[in-house]
């Protein structure tokens, strides 16, 4: 099946990996697989592991076959220096990005076109939040609004800034070769998302636009586009679940860029 992609859309897809367990369904995926993904799916110690790991694979190639008549099967990856992959089709670029996360229980990617995207999702259960956390990851003004806040809200905020950034150096494709403290978010002072840069990151908060989200109680997620060529993002979220199952997902936008 084609869609279309617009500009200025993002299609944002979750799936949550434990609702699926049909074995045909299952089958079916191992057969996307290629290789080297086959076999690194076999290393993961953990059942629960190799599941969500073979999820992720059959999410990623039904998402991207949604965008161009291809079989999931068919889809390559070019990966940039720092891993960041590409969707390649008989060794063409698309002209479509997408960028993927998973955590506990949830795998999310988002597509857009001709521009970066950075996705990140967190369980909120993970990891409990802490300034000493923070103080090892975030820059010195988030360490600050943190620390205004009650214990709860502290707890709620710490995943704002971590997907956030986690989303941003995504978007950036660098991973943690971008270092953390050359960029710092600002929730306290108003409703937006408030970015700055210092000076080695050479970039114009002008140039993005993130959301926030909260795809389950235990879950939050961020989204960073790159805005630069195109001014208008809107998010379309949805539900699935590979070769059975889309559906507009009711999913709370906590926040979102205000332009
Ligand atoms: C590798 C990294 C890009 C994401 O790691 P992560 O948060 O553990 O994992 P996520 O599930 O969100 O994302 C992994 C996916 O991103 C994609 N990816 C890999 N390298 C990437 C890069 N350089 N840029 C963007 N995306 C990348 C891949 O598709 C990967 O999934 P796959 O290996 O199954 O194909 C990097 O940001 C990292 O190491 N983060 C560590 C977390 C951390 O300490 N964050 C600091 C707090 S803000």
């Amino acid at each position: 099946m084609e869609e279309e992609l617009k500009k200025g859309e993002i299609h944002l897809y979750f799936t949550f990996p434990n609702e699926i367990n049909d074995p045909h369904l299952l089958a079916r995926y191992h057969q996307f697989m290629n290789a080297e993904e086959a076999i690194q799916q076999q290393r993961f110690y953990f059942e629960k592991h190799r599941h969500q790991y073979l999820i992720t694979r059959a999410l990623v190639r039904t998402v991207l076959s949604r965008y161009c008549a291809t079989s999931p099967e068919d889809w390559e990856f070019s990966k940039n220096e720092y891993g960041r992959p590409e969707p390649v089709l008989s060794g063409e670029f698309m002209p479509f990005r997408f960028n993927l996360s998973h955590t506990e229980a949830l795998v999310s990617c988002g597509v857009v076109l001709e521009t970066d995207i950075g996705v990140d999702v967190e369980d909120t259960h993970r990891i409990t939040s802490s300034l000493e956390i923070a103080e090892n990851f975030f820059s010195p003004q988030e360490v600050f609004d943190l620390s205004r806040l009650s214990e709860d809200a502290q707890q709620d905020r710490f995943f704002d800034y971590w997907t956030l950034k986690e989303s941003y150096i995504k978007a950036r494709g660098m991973g943690l070769s971008l270092p953390l403290e050359h960029f710092s978010f600002d929730l306290g002072r108003s409703k937006n998302i408030d970015i700055s840069f210092d000076q080695h990151l050479k970039d114009d908060p002008q140039n993005w636009r993130f959301w926030l989200l909260r795809p389950g109680p235990h879950h939050k997620a961020a989204v960073s586009v790159n805005s630069k060529g195109w001014k208008k993002y809107e998010i379309l979220v949805r539900k699935m679940v590979p070769l059975s199952e889309i559906k507009p997902f009711e999913c709370p936008i906590l926040r979102q860029s205000i332009v």
